[in-house]
């Protein structure tokens, strides 16, 4: 059965700055995935406060914001069947270290703050996050 989806994801600084933006790309699209919108912009921290709000009340929310407004970011709206669970196996563990092998973030995080991609971690979210990015 077809269940179509869109996801958001974010390449992030640490990935744009060592110029990985390209192999990233490719990594979705040889896992199935259309980019079906994509952008690169440099946010304030005030809009990276708001985009990560759930994580308020963390002990890393400020480093956190801090890190995401500290250069550019590439976001883009991932197209495919069960779009949002198939890019969180196809990121790994949240933290490098913890990601399985042939993860993207196992290849190319570098900590659990550089860990150089985000992907919603559901379908609400994917919505909140895709409007939140791509205001329709
Ligand atoms: P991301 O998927 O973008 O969502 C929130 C981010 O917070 C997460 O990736 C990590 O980069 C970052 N982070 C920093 N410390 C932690 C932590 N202890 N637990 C979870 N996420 C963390």
């Amino acid at each position: 059965m077809s269940n179509i989806e869109q996801t958001l994801s974010i390449i992030k600084p640490d990935a744009i700055e060592r110029n990985l933006q390209d192999k990233i790309k490719n990594e979705f699209k040889n896992n199935g995935f259309e980019i079906a919108k994509e952008k690169k912009i440099h946010i304030s921290k005030q809009e990276a406060e708001q985009f990560y709000k759930v994580h308020e009340t963390k002990p890393f929310y400020n480093d956190l914001c801090n890190y995401l407004s500290s250069g550019p970011i590439i976001v883009m709206a991932l197209q495919k069947n069960n779009a949002v669970l198939d890019n969180r196996k196809l990121m790994g563990a949240t933290n490098p270290k913890e990601a399985e092998e042939g993860t993207l973030r196992k290849k190319y995080g570098i900590s659990i703050d550089k860990n150089s991609v985000h992907g919603s971690d559901s379908l609400d979210n994917a919505k909140i996050e895709l409007e939140f990015f791509f205001k329709s």
